[in-house]
């Protein structure tokens, strides 16, 4: 099966960003583990990120016509703001995970609304790069017991 993890925007200074918030792995040694896991497990993976809210969008909908299984998905900021990428995911009805690396409920009062918890299979947030193994892990379990 195909899976799909995709990074909202600033992911991509993961390891510079405020690494005692975020960590200092980068985002391409998060993608290259995540890769290595599913191949280990049968499964393909296929990571993306962007800045841009439309490429996120544009990218859940080519979801669809890929025959993507599961979507792990970070949305950064957008995890607070956007209505239209949560509207993307519940168009395709991929079943998909929510993560984040920090624990957002910790933070500032702006970060403990989500406009995807309450749509989101599960979610994983405050365990840094390992938010995403954990993801994955579960997304893995489903496809190995389907
Ligand atoms: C984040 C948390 C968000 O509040 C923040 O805007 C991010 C990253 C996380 O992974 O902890 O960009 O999604």
């Amino acid at each position: 099966a195909k899976i799909l993890v995709l990074h909202g925007p600033n992911l991509n200074l993961l390891g510079t960003r405020e690494p005692e918030v975020y960590g200092y792995a980068t985002l391409a040694d998060i993608d290259a583990s995540l890769v290595g896991l599913a191949e280990a497990a049968g499964q393909q993976l296929a990571t993306f990120q962007s800045n841009a809210e439309h490429a996120l969008i544009d990218r859940v909908q080519q979801a669809r016509e890929e025959g993507i299984a599961w979507i792990a998905i970070n949305p950064g900021g957008y995890t607070h703001t956007s209505v239209a990428l949560r509207d993307a995911l519940a168009a395709v009805a991929i079943p998909f995970v929510e993560v984040h690396l920090s624990n957002v409920h910790a933070r500032e009062a702006f970060r403990q609304h989500s406009y995807f918890s309450d749509i989101a299979h599960g979610v994983v947030a405050g365990f840094g790069a390992d938010s995403y193994r954990m993801a994955l892990e579960f997304i893995l379990r489903r496809l190995a017991t389907n």
